[in-house]
C-alpha cells in the first residue's frame, strides 16, 4: 500500500472513531435525560371504615415515573411499600387473570394490571373504587352481591344423565361456542358501568353474571337450559339490560356481554 493510502485510511478511521464517540456521548446524553425524574401525581380515593364520620377524600401522591414499572398497579404498589402502607387495594396476579385489581382509572373501569400509566407528567391520574358498590377501604369494593349473583346463576356443567364414558365429551364445534364467554375473569369491570346495574343491582343480574348464564345455556354438554333460562323470565333479572353496550366498551378482557345477553332474549322470545 502507497503512503497516500495508507494516510487515507488512517483518517477514515479517526473520523469513524471520533463519530462513534460523538454518537455514544448523545447516547449517554439521551440515556441520562430519560432517567431524569418525571414526577407525576396521582389522586386516590381514601375512605377508612375506622373514621366512618369523615367524608372520603382523594389523596395526592407523586411517583417518579423513571424509577417505577410501567402500568398503574406498579404505581400503587409503590405507594404502598415506600410512601403510604395504609393505602388498601386488591390484587393478585399482576397479569390480567384473578379480576382483583379492578378499579376506576381516569373514568374507565378497567384492571390496573394491565392499564399503562400515561406519561404526560402535566396531567394527574385520578383512582377511584368500581363505581355504585359499597367500598370496604379505599379501592376495595365490596362484592358479597355481586358473587351472590353469581352463584344464583348456578356457574357450573348440570347434566340429567350421567357421562357414558367417564366424562362428557364435547365436539371442537361446540367447544367454540363457548368463546368469548369462557374468558371472563369477573372482575365486575362490565356490571359497575352498567347504569341499569346502578340502579337495579338489588334485582337485576348485571351483565357479567348474565354472561355466565348464557355461558352454561350455550354449553353441549349442559342439559338444564330450559331451567336456566325459565329463572331468567321476569321484568327485573335480564330485562333491565337496555343494550347500551358500556358493559362491552369497558371490559379489559375485550368480551362483548351485551351480546350474550341479546342471545338469551332472543331464545326466550323465540321459545
Ligand atoms: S365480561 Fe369482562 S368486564 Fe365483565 S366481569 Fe368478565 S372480564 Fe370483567
Ligand atoms: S348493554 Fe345491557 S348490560 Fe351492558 S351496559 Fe348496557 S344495559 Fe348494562
Ligand atoms: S392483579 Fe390480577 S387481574 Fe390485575
Amino acid at each position: 500500500m502507497s503512503l497516500a493510502r495508507s494516510s487515507l485510511a488512517l483518517n477514515n478511521v479517526r473520523t469513524s472513531a471520533v463519530r462513534s464517540l460523538a454518537t455514544s456521548a448523545a447516547r449517554r446524553q439521551a440515556v441520562a435525560q430519560e432517567r431524569q425524574p418525571i414526577q407525576k401525581e396521582f389522586k386516590i380515593y381514601r375512605w377508612n371504615p375506622d373514621e366512618p364520620a369523615k367524608k372520603p377524600t382523594l389523596q395526592s401522591y407523586t411517583v417518579d415515573l423513571n424509577a417505577c414499572g410501567p402500568m398503574v398497579l406498579d404505581a400503587l404498589i409503590k405507594i404502598k411499600n415506600e410512601v403510604d402502607p395504609t393505602l388498601t387495594f386488591r390484587r393478585s396476579c399482576r397479569e390480567g387473570i384473578c379480576g382483583s385489581c379492578a378499579m376506576n382509572i381516569d373514568g374507565q373501569n378497567t384492571l390496573a394490571c394491565l392499564c399503562r400509566i400515561d406519561r404526560n407528567a402535566g396531567k394527574d391520574t385520578k383512582i377511584y373504587p368500581l363505581p355504585h358498590m359499597y367500598i370496604v377501604k379505599d379501592l376495595v369494593p365490596d362484592l358479597t352481591l355481586f358473587y351472590k349473583q353469581y352463584k344464583s346463576i348456578e356457574p357450573f356443567l348440570k347434566n340429567h344423565k350421567l357421562p357414558e364414558k367417564g366424562e362428557y365429551l364435547q365436539s371442537p364445534e361446540d367447544r367454540r361456542k363457548l368463546d368469548g364467554m369462557y374468558e371472563c375473569i369477573l372482575c365486575a369491570c362490565c356490571s359497575t358501568s352498567c347504569p341499569s346495574y346502578w340502579w337495579n343491582q338489588d334485582e337485576y343480574l348485571g351483565p357479567a353474571t348474565l354472561m355466565q348464564a348464557y355461558r352454561w345455556m350455550a354449553d353441549s354438554r349442559d342439559t338444564y337450559g330450559r331451567e336456566r333460562k325459565e329463572k331468567l323470565q321476569n321484568d327485573l333479572s335480564l330485562y333491565r339490560c337496555h343494550t347500551i353496550f358500556n358493559c362491552a366498551r369497558t371490559c379489559p378482557k375485550g368480551l362483548n356481554p351485551a351480546a350474550a345477553i341479546a342471545k338469551i332474549k332472543l331464545e326466550l322470545a323465540s321459545e
